[in-house]
């Protein structure tokens, strides 16, 4: 018989690196092996006046626990410790006591997170629910995704090319690195955006970062006009206008380099002429118009020289 375990993202988020985690163990079960994900979206917030009248929600998800062999934590790691949500979903489904849907599951434990120590804190913190809850960890392997970032944002820690739009987990990424590196700075966001409408999601991010935002413009336009110089000057020197991001990109890259070095570009060490001119032996008809011309100017400014009127 097939053994069921049972997938738990503690992220709700729809584009959630943890949720994707749990949807790529999917495919990797082995064929005797299914993996259920269950949304935990819905579960009440725990309230011990209301146990013993759970929600269909809360039956359902107790009902689904005990139905698994085994349990699969997808953990976000939030303020170095597990979500609150899953948190939550764990008290419900323990309570009331004596009719904890988890005792005695084995539970596996993965976790990512935009930071770099992929979730270890708030691994370690779910692994110490597991002692009173009397669940079976699995010990090993300690599976730690770190450094999740958009699509952009992974490509640009392999390839750097210019990110043009760079989404809340973009911004996530520097900030919880800044503070890993720093932890007793407060970090700022400077932005030349001016003073314009300052929207409540990027409010509510600045405030659980604990962070500030500070305009450069128009009250600074000399910080403004520094920063607008610092990103031409990065643009322009280091991130090269051509970099070739696949191999596709880096064979048209160079072709165009050949086809205009062989075909447009004069070299001096040929006599000024292209390297197909010479190839195909067109170098000495070429040398001869230039002479051509050149004898016909030299006869034109002789002519202007003897009839000055000429020349007006
Ligand atoms: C309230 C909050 C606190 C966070 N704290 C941490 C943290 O302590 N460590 C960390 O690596 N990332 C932290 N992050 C960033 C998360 O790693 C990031 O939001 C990640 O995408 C969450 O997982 P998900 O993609 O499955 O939603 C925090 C994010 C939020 C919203």
């Amino acid at each position: 018989m097939a053994i069921k375990i049972l997938g738990i993202s503690g992220s709700l988020r729809k584009q959630s690196f943890n949720l994707s985690a749990l949807k790529a163990a999917r495919q990797l079960v082995p064929a005797d092996a299914t993996l259920d994900i269950y949304d935990i979206a819905g579960l009440p917030l725990f309230n011990q006046d209301e146990e013993q009248n759970p929600t269909p929600k809360v039956k359902d998800f107790k009902a689904s626990i005990r139905a698994a062999d085994a349990i699969l934590f997808a953990v976000p790691e939030y303020n170095y410790s597990i979500a609150g949500v899953l948190k939550n979903a764990i008290d419900v489904a323990s309570r009331p006591y004596g009719d904890s849907a988890w005792a005695g599951k084995p539970a596996a434990v993965m976790g990512a997170s935009v930071g770099v120590l992929g979730t270890s804190r708030a691994q370690y913190h779910l692994r110490q629910c597991f002692v009173f809850l009397n669940m079976q960890p699995v010990q090993q392997p300690e599976v730690l995704i770190r450094e999740c970032a958009t699509e952009e944002a992974a490509r640009a820690e392999t390839s750097r090319p210019v990110r043009v739009h760079a989404g809340p987990a973009d911004a996530e990424l520097v900030l919880q690195r800044a503070r890993e590196k720093f932890p007793e700075a407060r970090p700022q966001i400077i932005s030349d955006n001016g003073p314009q409408f300052v929207a409540k999601d990027f409010k509510e991010f600045l405030r659980q970062w604990q962070t500030t935002h500070v305009l450069t413009s128009p009250h600074y336009p000399q910080s403004n006009g520094k920063l607008e110089r610092y990103h031409r000057t990065l643009k322009e020197q280091a991130i090269r206008p051509k970099t070739p991001l696949t191999l596709e990109d880096a064979r048209r890259v160079v072709g165009e380099f050949v086809e205009h070095y062989n075909t447009v570009r004069l070299h001096s060490a040929l006599g000024y002429v292209t390297p197909k001119d010479r190839l195909e032996g067109r170098h000495t008809e070429i040398y001869a118009t230039r002479d051509r011309k050149l004898e016909a100017a030299r006869e034109a400014r002789r002519q202007r020289r003897a009839n000055p009127e000429f020349s007006l």
